[in-house]
């Protein structure tokens, strides 16, 4: 059996906590064979600033090149907000992003049959979705410069921020959109802004180009980003795999979530290229959800978007789908039970903490691998 090397990054706010789950997993796997994880630590985000005045260290991103995996919860919080931009907790994030080259943000949104009921929208809506939003995560308004603000000098200021994108950066994206769709329903939605936006101009262009050379099999339809939105809300089984931009892809995969039951429940992978001569790629996993400074250190948060991000990891980076199958079934099987974490409560189910939550999908895992 190989040995995975991961590099567990907790974050702040309620980042610690879920990580702490996923902790209690990684020992249960490696004690009962279910695999070999070899794991290391870093500071990122606020924390770390608190530690060592900046959001990242060069020793964490030399750390996070030689991991088969990070393995992230989350960042940010009130507490930083007069921090400088540079450093920011987010910068930590976003440096990783951009560094590692880790471009496809596969962020899947699943409504677990015994959570439909936690939706705001109705049952018959949500009961069985299944989609994928795939975020371009590199590029776009996040990274594009100049990104400036400008006193003006006469009372007022400009800001500048800045949305580019290349083919390259569009093509390969899609690509992973059309490769994902094939393993699936076989559908893919492009969504942008071509009647506003030259990147959205590009965006289609590039998508319907490649669909035309390399996906001929795969139904390619286009939705402008505002519409898709509402289609999102309106009646997201009509969704198979979504493919976005950075900025659009943030927002929407928010939506997304809140399909779910909750934005608790939301896992992500951000991958890079496949290196053609190892067959590795680098690879993030973190919950959708933020830091929820309101909740943190409560005991609360809801740790299933983290250890689902877990599987993730098993699926993506180590070939380990049979394992990765075994987390998803006991997680949905510790929801069948009626365990809920506050976020996704409701009538006649039982309101656990985050380390319930987390040692009743574990017991879960026990009894169906038994
Ligand atoms: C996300 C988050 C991040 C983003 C923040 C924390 C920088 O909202 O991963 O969705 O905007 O990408
Ligand atoms: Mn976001």
């Amino acid at each position: 059996m190989a040995t995975h090397k991961l590099l567990l990054v907790p974050g702040d706010g309620i980042g610690p906590e879920v990580m702490a789950e996923v902790k209690r997993l990684i020992a249960w796997m490696n004690e009962h064979g279910l695999g070999r994880f070899d794991t290391d630590e870093a500071l990122v985000g606020g924390c770390c600033y608190d530690a060592h005045g900046v959001s990242i260290q060069e020793e964490t991103m030399a750390k996070a090149r030689a991991a088969d995996a990070i393995i992230f919860g989350s960042v940010g919080g009130p507490k930083w907000d007069k921090v400088p931009y540079e450093q920011r907790p987010e910068a930590g994030l976003l440096r990783l992003r951009k560094e590692l080259g880790m471009f496809a943000n596969i962020r899947p949104a699943i409504c677990y049959p015994a959570l439909a009921e936690s939706s705001s929208l109705k049952r018959d809506v949500v009961d069985g979705l299944d989609i994928i939003i795939l975020r371009e995560l590199t590029g776009g308004v996040y990274f594009g410069e100049p990104k400036t603000i400008t006193d003006l000098g006469n009372g007022q200021k400009r800001a500048v921020d800045t949305q580019v994108y290349d083919t390259y950066e569009i093509e390969r994206v899609a690509r992973v959109g059309f490769e994902l769709a094939r393993k699936r329903r076989n559908k893919l939605t492009s969504m942008e802004k071509r009647n506003v936006m030259k990147t959205g101009v590009l965006w289609n262009e590039v998508v319907t180009a490649l669909h035309a050379r390399e996906f001929k099999d795969v139904e390619l339809e286009h939705q402008l980003a505002d519409a898709g939105g509402m289609q999102l809300v309106r009646w997201p089984k009509q969704f198979d795999v979504i493919v976005t931009d950075n900025l659009f892809g943030d927002m929407l995969s928010d939506v997304a979530a809140m399909l779910t039951g909750s934005l608790g429940m939301l896992p992500s992978a951000s991958l890079g290229e496949t290196d053609p001569k190892t067959r590795k790629r680098r690879a993030l996993y973190e919950p959708v959800h933020g830091s929820a400074p309101d909740i943190a250190g409560k005991g609360a948060a809801n740790p299933i978007a983290m250890i689902a991000s877990f599987a993730m990891a098993l699926r993506y980076s180590f070939g380990m789908g049979k394992e990765a199958d075994l987390i998803d079934q006991a997680i949905a099987a510790a929801l069948a039970k009626g365990l809920r974490t506050a976020d996704i409560k409701s009538d006649g189910t039982t309101v656990v903490g985050t380390r319930d939550m987390g040692e009743a999908i574990i017991g879960e895992m026990a009894r169906l691998a038994a």
